[in-house]
């Protein structure tokens, strides 16, 4: 199987599979993105780390509000909790194994990553921070 019909074919079926779970390929998509950014930030960038994105999670930054220095000032330091906010609204539980639904629509997680970043970081997470901390939830 090496005509050109037969790699038409694989392509085809690659091209469905790819677009089955419509979840999986939107975050693949994202993380595709932040991937190609964090190399043209930094050439010698060579993937996420889940294990950077959990000491992300957890760090505390002194740039941010007083009163959120970490994420998990407000997300739970086990991303399979609910978090809450200082104002004690409670936050769905952040890991994807437990929030099947989250990281679908890459408006609401750059929206969210702007303002969430700015609390904590007072600056926008870069693109290596997001894909880090993305892995991360995506691995919980
Ligand atoms: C001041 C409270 C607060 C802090 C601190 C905070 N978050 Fe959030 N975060 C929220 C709230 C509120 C939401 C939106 C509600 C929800 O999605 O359940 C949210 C949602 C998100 C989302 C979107 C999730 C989705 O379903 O698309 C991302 C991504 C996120 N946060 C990342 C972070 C990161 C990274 C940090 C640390 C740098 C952080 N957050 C710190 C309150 C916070």
């Amino acid at each position: 199987m090496n005509s050109p019909q037969a790699s038409l074919l694989t392509l085809a079926i690659a091209l469905s599979l790819a677009a089955l779970p419509p979840g999986a390929a939107a975050r693949d998509v994202l993380l595709a993105d932040y991937a190609v950014t964090a190399k043209k930030d930094d050439p010698a960038f060579a993937g996420f780390s889940a294990a950077r994105g959990e000491a992300f999670h957890r760090k505390r930054f002194a740039g941010g509000k007083p009163d959120s220095p970490a994420c998990t000032s407000c997300h739970a330091d086990d991303p399979r909790a609910a978090g809450r906010t200082p104002a004690g609204k409670t936050i769905d539980a952040v890991a994807v194994s437990v929030s099947s639904t989250r990281y679908l629509d890459p408006a609401k997680v750059e929206k969210w990553f702007r303002r969430n970043c700015q609390d904590v970081l007072g600056r926008e997470c870069r693109a290596q921070e997001k894909g880090d901390w993305l892995s991360y939830m995506l691995s919980r």
